[in-house]
């Protein structure tokens, strides 16, 4: 008599499956790991340029706005550890996989496909570095007050800091440059979310597409619109 309760042979065969840890070593679990922190802080970015645009309703509107964050009973804390955590892991998973991506092809190819999605995912490797170093000195300089410049830094006045600080031309072409960088890494970081998560149908890929560029334009235009309109005077 047959004897049920072994295990099939070809059950045995199979290997065991990956734990939480495992997972995370996969490529799949880090593609995974790189669109929820990407939509986190895409979700930020989102957040941030709406409250900063309050700086063309006046003075009263952004300062009250930046008060109001400040004095939120540590729900501030709780976002800022989060946002920390997304970064960090946004960055050290993005590390491990361009390894194993040039582990898997040490050949260069010979002949460079300018396709869009190559091209795309080549400015991921320059854009990120550069929005790494803009968020340094973007905390330096608005957060922390601590960048050289011909005014005094206040905590309690974020119009006059911003308006002070986008008067001296190199600094709005440090923040336009950054923003035209962080809207490629938007657009190509959006649009690889989708398809990492497995929404991806010959069906809805193009509206998914124009939505990557639609939101990459309205955050980059609209980031960018603020140092502009300093330097124009609109904003004084
Ligand atoms: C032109 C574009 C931007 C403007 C005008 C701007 C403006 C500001 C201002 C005024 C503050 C200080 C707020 C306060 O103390 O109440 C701030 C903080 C901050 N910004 Fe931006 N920002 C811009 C783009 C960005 C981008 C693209 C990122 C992310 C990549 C970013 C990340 C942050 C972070 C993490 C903080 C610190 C928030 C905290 O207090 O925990 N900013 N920004």
């Amino acid at each position: 008599m047959a004897n049920t309760t072994a295990p099939s042979r070809d059950l045995r065969a199979l290997p065991a499956a990956p734990g939480p840890l495992g997972l995370l070593d996969s490529t799949i679990g880090q593609k995974i790991v790189m669109a929820t922190t990407g939509a986190i802080l895409v979700g930020f970015v989102l957040f941030h340029f709406i409250g900063n645009a309050l700086i063309f309703a006046g003075p009263e509107a952004i300062n009250d706005y930046s008060h109001l964050l400040h004095h939120s009973h540590g729900l501030i804390w709780v976002a800022r550890a989060v946002l920390l955590l997304a970064v960090v892991l946004h960055i050290a998973t993005a590390l491990r996989l361009t390894a194993k991506n040039a582990s898997a092809r040490p050949q260069p190819y010979k002949v460079k496909r300018d396709i869009a999605t190559n091209y795309a995912a080549r400015t991921m490797v320059w854009s990120g570095p550069i929005l790494l170093g803009f968020l340094l000195y973007h905390l330096a300089h608005l957060t922390f007050g601590v960048t050289p410049g011909p005014y005094q830094h206040s905590p309690e006045d974020v119009y006059s800091n911003l308006v002070n600080g986008f008067s001296i031309p190199w600094v709005s072409g440090l923040y336009i440059v950054s923003m035209l960088s962080l809207g490629y890494h938007l657009f190509h970081g959006v649009w690889s979310m989708f398809q990492s998560l497995g929404i991806n149908h010959s069906a809805y890929n193009p509206r998914i597409k124009h939505a990557a560029i639609g939101l990459a334009l309205f955050i980059t235009l609209g980031n960018i619109s603020i140092p502009l309109s300093v330097l124009l005077g609109l904003v004084h």
